[in-house]
């Protein structure tokens, strides 16, 4: 028999079944938003929280900016929704031209989806296709990595690495899938400022594992360049760059999912930039929108794309047969031409860049302190790896979270590590308080056994 839920006789809490939430607990311990500005949420116990991971790494521009909601709201008065397959708005056009403009040399086309986990599998389903349409139908195993998060759809969590995310849905999985070693190694790299120095090696794995497939049965790798959901796993210095140098000598296609990396989080357009290596795809989604409203989507090489239209048979058929009813959607379009222009006016890269080092000083200043086994960072973005309550997973984590709600601050459980990811209209001081909060909310959850 479960016990009795105290919902509070205010809110009917009983048919929103909450997604990646523990919907027991979190009826016992609700948690609840009421409203956003600027880098703040605001509760229904009346408490000011500081953004301290821009939503779900979304905002980067902090909340209810007006600028954003003119634009929607111009956008809703002109044309609401233009039909995606056959018709398209000229917005629609001119903010793919602008993403590819953003993106690395060679990643011209813009397939546009409605999140993070149908930008995977629409990449995947290109990669698939592409070789498909070059005469190499045998390639169409996917490698993926070990503590991965490529969103929830079938071909997100196949080839995604997050053991909860599969084993309920075993019999569901994508067929021909393997998956890379993640590079997270806590006696080799705990406390590692940026980039760790040991690990380029495990790049290697993927020559053992073109050995043991084929390369002619491999289209793709996929990647998150710094993994997010499993607490900023941040890649060895070399690594991208021998898995960039592996694929293409196979003829592999490297995938870089950057919808949490893209648009600034690293101090750079795109991780792609910042770490110098160039992919055959990047998907998006997130702050392309500031995650106001829905959008994501696939930068794509041109030749893929050219290939694809090639063999697309007589020119009144489509070449391709995927896309969604939302898909370059004016409203979440009109939004990211907002957004787009608030990182040019309000030089937002240039920002989070420059809060990258008052970060990174924050974090690393709690080193030594009592239940932190590892502290980590790149970009604007951190973790810090709570020693876990014996018996207990992922409790320490959930406390420190409360009582980071109880300083002030909010901060996200990746497992039994803290992230961070503070918006990029942050100032030195707010990100400096974020990890003070964070410090103490630690000390108050080691009291916990
Ligand atoms: C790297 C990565 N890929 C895909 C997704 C899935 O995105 P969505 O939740 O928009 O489907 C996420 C979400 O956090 C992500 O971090």
């Amino acid at each position: 028999m479960t016990a009795a839920l105290k919902i509070p006789a205010a809110m009917d809490m009983s048919a929103y079944w909450l997604p990646y939430t523990p919907n027991r607990y979190f009826h016992e311990h609700p948690k609840v938003m009421q409203s956003a500005k600027g880098a703040y949420y605001y509760d229904d116990h009346g408490r000011k929280l500081f953004d301290g991971l821009s939503g779900l790494w979304c905002s980067p521009l902090g909340h209810a900016d007006p600028r954003i909601g003119a634009a929607i709201n111009k956008q809703y008065q002109t044309m609401d929704y233009c039909p995606a397959f056959q018709m398209a708005s000229e917005a629609t056009f001119t903010l793919a031209s602008r993403i590819a403009k953003m993106a690395p040399q060679g990643l011209d086309k813009v397939f546009f989806t409605n999140s993070g986990s149908e930008a995977v599998d629409t990449a995947l389903k290109i990669a698939i296709g592409y070789h498909r349409v070059m005469g190499n139908a045998s390639r169409t195993r996917i490698i993926g990595r070990e503590r991965a998060y490529h969103g929830v759809g079938i071909g997100g969590i196949s080839v995604g690495g997050i053991v909860a995310n599969r084993k309920m849905f075993a019999s569901m999985m994508m067929p021909g899938v393997d998956h890379l070693p993640h590079t997270y190694n806590l006696s080799q790299m705990a406390f590692s400022k940026g980039q760790p120095t040991w690990g380029a090696h495990l790049a290697d794995d993927l020559e053992r594992i073109v050995a043991l497939h084929d390369a002619n049965t491999i289209a793709a790798v996929i990647l998150e360049p710094v993994q997010g959901s499993t607490g900023v796993i941040v890649p060895p210095v070399g690594y991208l760059q021998k898995i960039r140098e592996i694929c293409t000598k196979h003829g592999i296609l490297l995938i870089f999912d950057e919808v949490i990396t893209g648009f600034g989080r690293l101090g750079a357009n795109f991780g792609a930039d910042r770490f110098g290596v160039t992919p055959d795809m990047i998907t998006f989604a997130k702050a392309i929108t500031n995650g106001v409203i829905p959008m994501g989507g696939v930068l794509v090489r041109s030749d893929i794309y050219d290939a694809i239209m090639a063999a697309g048979g007589q020119e009144q058929a489509i070449e391709f047969f995927h896309g969604y009813t939302y898909s370059g959607h004016p409203i979440p379009t009109a939004a990211a031409h907002a957004v787009l222009d608030i990182f040019e006016s309000d030089d937002l890269i240039n920002r989070a860049k420059a809060l990258e080092p008052v970060l990174e000083n924050a974090l690393h200043a709690l080193k030594g302190q009592s239940g932190i086994l590892d502290i980590r960072n790149f970009g604007l973005s951190g973790a810090i790896e709570l020693d876990p309550i014996a018996g207990k997973p992922g409790l320490r984590a959930m406390k420190v979270l409360e009582a980071c709600i109880e300083g002030g601050v909010l901060v996200r459980i990746a497992g039994e590590a803290i992230a961070v990811g503070p918006p990029f209209i942050s100032t030195p001081a707010e990100v400096e308080n974020l990890i003070s909060v964070l410090g103490d909310a630690v000390d108050d959850a080691m009291k916990l056994s």
